[in-house]
């Protein structure tokens, strides 16, 4: 068995109508995964690349988010018009779908990585 060249998360989180933040799920992340599964094995490439379902990856404000590792790059507002560009551009040539992509300023995540010695700062 190997390893997957590259996984594609798209979130398909669900909340209840009427939520302030909103979801992926009814904005399309459902039907989004799945047109990416289709184009991956209409591709020929089943099991080197997957797309999977994430859970909230608290880009809420911007639509359906899909992140690929490992390239790291997140796009957002995705709409199923948009998946054959992410898999012909990007999973096929390794060209980011620049238009999509969520800038990093704009991401939640913490700027600062984690070092293991910082880590061993922070316990205790
Ligand atoms: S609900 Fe999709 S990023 Fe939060």
């Amino acid at each position: 068995m190997a390893k997957f060249k590259r996984q594609l998360f798209v979130c398909e989180n669900s909340r209840p109508p009427g939520h302030p933040r909103g979801c992926c799920a009814d904005r399309g992340g459902v039907e989004i995964r799945q047109l990416l599964k289709d184009g991956l094995q209409m591709r020929g490439l089943k099991g080197y690349v997957r797309a999977s379902s994430a859970g909230c990856l608290d880009q809420c404000a911007r639509g359906v988010t899909v992140v690929v590792y490992p390239d790291d790059v997140w796009y957002g507002n995705v709409k199923p018009d948009d998946v054959a560009e992410i898999l012909d551009r990007h999973v096929l040539k390794g060209e980011v779908v620049q238009r999509l992509v969520i800038p990093d300023h704009q991401l939640t995540g913490r700027e600062r990585p984690f070092t293991p010695d910082e880590m061993a700062e922070g316990e205790g």
